[in-house]
């Protein structure tokens, strides 16, 4: 927890002081340098100096990382509280040190044992030395938000399935007016013909679902934005059954609908004054005897005829058929897709920024301004016209796989946009940036990131 006073008290064991390497204090006998940690005892009273380097050079990323450094430091890691003194009183300087602290420190430790010396972030108490500002309240939820999904993406398949990722929106919105929930179970989606979805679901024994929350905190009448999130609770490939050193990942193919969960928390904790929609395609891509197959033909929702070209192709059907679902029974004048949908996208950007896809500048630049904004990054990548000829089947109205070679993300955000009627539309393809697969990369240790929550919730409040 992080709290503010606009005084220091000296009552926690210690205090972290920030500065740039311009600042000086009276107990610090030199000038620091980036990344330098320095720990005076004044009587019993620990004092941690953390040099953030020049002020010029200083990005709020930068910012971020060194505060995670600092905290993650044996020096503060063990304690439950201290006083931080920023180096800054600006608003964008003490939300990324906030930031810094509540996602820079998360680790998943949930299957590790204790840690006798550590104390669990979530139970330490920051004492920021700044003027309480009610957006600093905000930056706060917005991480809690982050951490939830990153918690859904970390934990095992066979833990966080469809009837769990339920529970999950269920227990979000208990209680909360203007919220109702609509759930398609495999006989609903089978009488309704959502037939993309339950064939990736095929040889999955667990249940599919299509979860959608409707959420009305804007003026009536006013049209739904929707959020729809890629919820593939393990992707095998299917039959074209991916090979080792691709699949050992693949529990975090639902980290767009995990994503989905982290915007719905934000959006309640923050009243967003919008109608949305938020909408979780859950589905299991396994390989068995009832798996579907490469070359079937299969009718969806929308009534497009789809060939199969690749089973692990299957995160593009779940959606369509989602997205065709609620364009055709809610009519949202809005739409976004957040999925790990290709890894032609992480070829393309690597693992730091998500691909933004959309059939609307504006709405783009809105959307990229509020992932610059957030430090949750994105890049414009394109959909256009001619594309389409290159999920063209034979045999079907389209193909889920393209018969070019390259661009595969723009193909596969193509196929989706097959199905968004008139509606505008952004896909943020976050195959990349969902997860890190190492030590540490900016300030996310290793595991889950929660891609797209801030910068989606950011769009959420701002437009
Ligand atoms: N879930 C994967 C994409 C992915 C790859 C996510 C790496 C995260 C990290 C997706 O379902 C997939 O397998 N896509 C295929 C599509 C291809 C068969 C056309 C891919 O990208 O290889
Ligand atoms: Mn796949
Ligand atoms: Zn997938």
């Amino acid at each position: 927890m992080i709290s503010f006073r606009s005084k220091q008290k000296s009552d926690q064991p210690a205090t972290l002081v920030l500065l740039t390497s311009q600042q000086k204090h009276k107990l610090l006998p030199r000038e620091l340098d980036k990344g330098d940690i320095f720990p005076v005892y004044e009587g019993k009273h620990l004092w941690v100096f953390a040099g953030l380097g020049k002020a010029e050079d200083l990005s709020l990323t930068e910012l971020r990382i060194q505060v995670r450094k600092v905290l993650l430091s044996p020096y503060l890691k063990k304690l439950k509280g201290f006083e931080l003194l920023p180096h800054t009183d600006e608003k964008s300087g003490v939300q990324a040190i906030i930031e810094g602290a509540l996602i820079g420190t998360y680790s998943w430790d949930k299957y590790k044992s204790k840690d006798k010396d550590k104390v669990d972030p979530k139970d330490k108490n920051i004492h920021i030395v700044a003027e309480l500002k009610k957006s600093y309240e905000g930056t706060q939820v917005v991480c809690q938000g982050v951490n939830l999904t990153r918690d859904l993406v970390n934990d095992n398949a066979d833990t966080i399935t469809s009837e769990y990722l339920e529970k999950v929106v269920r227990d979000l919105i208990k209680g909360n007016k203007n919220v109702s929930v609509e759930v398609l179970n495999k006989k609903e989606l089978k009488a309704k013909g959502l037939n993309l979805h339950l064939a990736v679901n095929q040889g999955s024994p667990k249940e599919p679902k299509l979860v959608i929350v409707k959420y009305a905190g804007g003026k009536k009448g006013e049209p739904f934005t929707a959020i729809v999130g890629k919820g593939m609770t393990f992707d095998t490939g299917g039959l074209n059954l991916k090979p080792t050193n691709h699949i050992e990942t693949m529990k975090i193919d639902m980290s767009g609908a995990a994503a989905v969960c982290g915007v719905l928390k934000n959006t309640l904790a923050l009243s967003i004054k919008k109608n949305l929609l938020f909408v979780l395609g859950i589905a299991e891509n396994l390989i068995g005897s009832l798996a579907y197959k490469p070359g079937d033909v299969i009718v969806g929702y929308a009534g497009k005829s789809v060939e199969i070209g690749n089973t692990d192709a299957e995160g593009r059907l779940v959606l369509a058929d989602a997205i065709a679902y609620v364009v055709k029974n809610y009519k949202p004048a809005t739409i976004i897709d957040l999925a790990t949908l290709t890894g032609a996208c992480v070829v393309a950007l690597g693992f730091d920024y998500t691909g933004l896809f959309s059939n609307d500048d504006t709405f783009a630049a809105q959307l990229q301004k509020s992932a610059d904004e957030t430090d949750d990054r994105a890049w414009r990548l394109p959909v256009y016209a001619e594309i389409k000829n290159y999920i063209k089947s034979p045999i079907a109205d389209l193909k889920n796989t393209s018969s070019i070679r390259g661009a595969g993300a723009s193909t596969a955000a193509e196929f989706l946009r097959q199905f968004i009627g008139d509606s505008k539309w952004a896909h943020l393809d976050i195959a990349g940036t969902a997860y890190v697969d190492g030590h540490c990369r900016m300030y996310y240790g290793h595991g889950a990131t929660g891609a797209g929550v801030r910068l989606v919730t950011n769009y959420l409040m701002n437009n």
